[in-house]
């Protein structure tokens, strides 16, 4: 006879993911999409990837950041009025996709900021952000 025993360590593992806090938090602020204009800016907006997940490419920008990654934005500054169209232009590795990511928050700069209709996107609930966004990623 033999007897399996649960695979703790496994469950230790996935339950120290579930217990890991959101660095990303939700925000006050409901967005009504009928009352959305979308105009999107990036204010001076710097961001590294923590050190732990950095990949390394050629092409990364640069070197350390503040958090102690890679630097994928330093001082990142454009603006695209309401109903505009903008196409980010780059080498591979230049931080596009990285800077894109900021609006529906998948995570937040570490300085600067990036506003939805002049309003820092982190005031906003990630629900209501998320249901006025588009995104239809590179990678499936
Ligand atoms: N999830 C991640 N964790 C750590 N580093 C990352 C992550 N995603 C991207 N990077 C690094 O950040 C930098 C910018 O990557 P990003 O994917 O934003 O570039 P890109 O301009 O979109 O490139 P491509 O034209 O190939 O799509 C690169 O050095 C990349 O290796
Ligand atoms: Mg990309």
């Amino acid at each position: 006879m033999s007897i399996s025993l649960p695979p703790v360590a496994l469950y230790r593992r996935i339950f120290t993911l579930l217990d890991r806090e959101p660095e990303v938090r939700d925000g006050p602020m409901v967005l009504l999409p009928g009352t959305v204009r979308g105009a999107v800016a990036l204010e001076s907006v710097w961001f590294p990837y923590p050190r732990a997940h950095a990949r390394t490419a050629e092409g990364a920008l640069g070197a350390a950041g503040a958090g102690g990654g890679e630097l994928a934005a330093r001082g990142v500054e454009f603006a695209v009025p309401a109903g505009g169209l903008c196409a980010l232009v780059g080498p591979s590795g230049a931080g596009k996709t990285t800077m894109l990511h900021l609006m529906p928050r998948f995570h937040d700069p570490s300085a600067g900021r990036a506003t939805l209709d002049g309003v820092d996107l982190r005031a906003y609930s990630l629900q209501s952000l998320h249901q006025v966004i588009g995104l239809v990623p590179q990678e499936p």
